[in-house]
């Protein structure tokens, strides 16, 4: 394959987010809040820190209020600006990165990942290569993002590149599973939500991607899978046959998987912790709490 900067990322939305009913029954899941900013905001400034220009998020109709909350809200700004409320214009004028592009693709059905993504392919050019993160999971950073460090990654390898991190047995049935082939993490097999005696490894592929052109052809191609749904990791396994892929473990930092009630209530707690402005008065309270008496 000829090497081609990384400048596109696939965000997929379209997701009803069931697991988080009621709350997600007028609001999409990804505009939940972790502190004082939704998931999906993370994720969007996660992807330009890797040098990502283009996201493309694959939505559905009933999810406008996340391309709401990236559009210019002018009367609000404008009102902001009036009352001489700086310090609460900023936040609202850095919601989506500076030089980044958000375009939206519908996802009319939901037939899986891998149908999602592939309702990208419009925008994604036949040879160009491209990233895919998962608005679930939010990958806490002291240095350097997930995806910029994987984009350094690609750089070298010009092949694909899939982040991974190590689950407890009991837990490789809710994720994709990858078996690894020596000290440099190659991936040789991956599967889908595999039952925990047939899993070939506890590493769980954990929502960053980075992907060569050919995926997505190969995502043309992939029969249902687990849950009757057309797998990503279906593809991804296909795609072995042919190229390398690599498998990826985030370094200086902390994934929390918020698709689920516990990962995204620890998300709350531990980004309070560290917020400069709320941080040292939360801990306080923390300590204070007798939680066995709650
Ligand atoms: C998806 C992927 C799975 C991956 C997981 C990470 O599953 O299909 O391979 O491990 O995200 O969160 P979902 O959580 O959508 O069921």
């Amino acid at each position: 394959m000829i090497y081609k900067k990384i400048t596109k990322a696939i965000l997929p939305v379209a997701g009803l987010g069931t697991r988080f009913l009621p709350a997600t029954k007028a609001i999409p899941k990804e505009m939940l809040t972790v502190v004082d900013k939704p998931l999906i905001q993370y994720i969007v400034h996660e992807a330009a820190e890797a040098g990502i220009t283009d996201i493309i998020l694959v939505t559905h109709s009933s999810k406008n209020a996340i391309e709401n909350h990236f559009d210019k809200h002018y009367e609000l700004e404008t009102e902001l600006q009036l009352r001489g409320k700086e310090e609460r214009l900023i936040p609202i004028q850095e919601i989506t990165p500076e030089g980044v592009r958000i375009v939206s693709v519908r996802q009319p059905e939901a037939l899986g990942l891998g149908h999602a993504i592939l309702c990208a392919e419009p925008v994604i050019a036949s040879d160009e290569p491209f990233a895919v993160l998962l608005p679930d999971v939010l990958m806490h950073h002291s240095k350097k993002g997930c995806l910029a460090q994987m984009v350094d990654f690609y750089e070298k390898v010009h092949t694909s590149v899939i982040a991974l991190e190590a689950v407890p047995e009991d837990q490789v049935e809710k994720y994709g599973i990858a078996e690894i082939n020596g000290a440099d993490m190659r991936i040789s097999s991956l599967v889908e939500k595999p039952k925990k005696e047939d899993a070939p490894s506890n590493l769980s592929v954990v929502g960053r991607y980075i992907f060569t052109p050919r995926l997505m052809q190969l995502l043309k191609v992939t029969k249902p899978g687990a849950g009757g749904e057309i797998q990503l990791t279906d593809a991804m396994d296909r795609l072995l046959d042919e190229e390398v892929m690599f498998g990826f473990e985030f370094k200086d930092g902390k994934s929390y998987d918020c698709g689920d009630k516990q990962g995204f209530l620890q998300a709350n707690i531990e980004y309070a912790l560290r917020d400069p402005k709320l941080g040292a008065d939360f801990k306080e309270y923390l300590k204070s709490l007798d939680v066995d008496s709650i």
